[in-house]
């Protein structure tokens, strides 16, 4: 193996998998030679797969064989938050049997990526996780070209944070607050997804096209469910909420008594339906211009970058742009964990390498 220096040019493969949108980076001394999403080589959308195509298409694009490659580094750290998650399951034992053992299955797969990096590639050299959201801040903040801005993750969740505030400047991206699990915007949007009747991480984009066809009329009982402070602390009634224990059914029967029968994949839609997805997205989009004004008050900038799957709201993100306290706004096209990968590599670039800002 090579480590890469100062003469040589330096090697990144990022990579993100195991959970949705899987995907791989190729990085040559910081900048983007390829970037490819799983799913477009296996044509199944949103794979969590093992990005085998996606690595092999960056090396291909690169001409840059694997014993080249300096260092991989992985978008999540698995064991991190480990103990949150548990300390946060134990009184739902044993109703959260399933989804726990789902979730050690994908811990098990992420400890052992770098066998089946051995396995399928041969590769031997440097290793790296990347705690998930400095990978999506390091995606939005570097390739933004800002020299300094304030960064703003609003995701389901990463290891434990769900929300995060930092600032960036120059090369240094710091954590100011985070929001932690299960308190999160993501997780709220995706349950809803689910009971409309569209697969969650996959059809959230629907429902927010399905909300202009309602009228916003369940807006106060969002405001209850998902409480936002002037701090930007979310708070998330997860009693409305199975997420946590099912695979299958994400909402209570006490959500569905609020708001009315649930949509059936492939059902028809109802009025309450498109109702509900109207109330969801104002907000949606109410709580990301509280948090963009918080983070404004905190930081003090007239930039802002965001990244993390929230941010591929683009209605939530046009009324950032025109009725939030910034000037400027970089939202990171690839948002959601596909964007790991690349943000995942530029971190180890430039924060653990110290290598400068591409
Ligand atoms: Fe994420």
């Amino acid at each position: 193996m090579r480590r890469g220096n100062a003469k040589r040019p330096l090697h990144i493969l990022g990579i993100s998998c195991y959970m949705h949108d899987a995907a791989a980076c190729l990085l040559t001394d910081g900048r983007i030679v390829a970037f490819a999403e799983e799913e477009r080589f296996r044509r199944e959308k949103h794979t969590g797969a093992f990005p085998e195509q996606a690595i092999r298409y960056c090396l291909e694009a690169g001409g840059i064989p694997i014993e080249r490659i300096d260092h991989i580094a992985f978008y999540w750290v698995p064991w991190r938050g480990v103990l949150h998650r548990i300390i946060h399951s134990f009184h739902d034992f044993p109703r959260n049997c399933y989804q726990s053992s789902h979730r050690l299955k994908i811990f098990r797969d992420m400890v052992g990526v770098t066998q089946v990096l051995r396995r399928r590639f041969g590769y031997r050299g440097a290793f790296h996780f990347v705690p998930h959201h400095h990978a999506h801040l390091a995606s939005a903040f570097y390739p933004s070209g800002f020299p300094e801005a304030a960064l703003l993750v609003l995701d389901a969740n990463g290891e434990i944070a769900t929300t995060t505030f930092a600032r960036g400047e120059g090369t240094r991206i710091d954590v100011l607050r985070t929001v932690k699990y299960p308190h999160s915007l993501g997780i709220l949007y995706l349950c809803v997804t689910e009971y409309l009747g569209f697969r969650e991480s996959h059809g959230e984009g629907i429902v927010m096209g399905l909300a202009p066809y309602g009228v916003p009329r369940f807006l106060d009982d969002f405001r209850e469910i998902l409480r936002v402070t002037a701090e930007g602390e979310l708070r998330l009634d997860i009693s409305y909420f199975d997420v946590h224990l099912s695979k299958k059914r994400y909402v209570t029967e006490k959500f569905i008594r609020r708001f009315g029968p649930r949509r059936m994949p492939g059902g028809r839609i109802e009025p309450h339906h498109k109702d509900v997805a109207a109330s969801l997205q104002v907000w949606t989009e109410e709580v990301g211009l509280s948090l963009v004004r918080v983070l404004h008050r905190l930081t003090g900038l007239s930039r802002l970058c965001m990244a993390g799957g929230v941010a591929l709201n683009s209605v939530m993100n046009g009324r950032i742009v025109r009725e939030g306290p910034f000037e400027e706004v970089y939202v990171q096209p690839a948002a959601n964990d596909a964007g790991t990968a690349l943000g995942a590599a530029l971190y180890l670039h430039t924060v653990k390498l110290g290598r400068p800002r591409p």
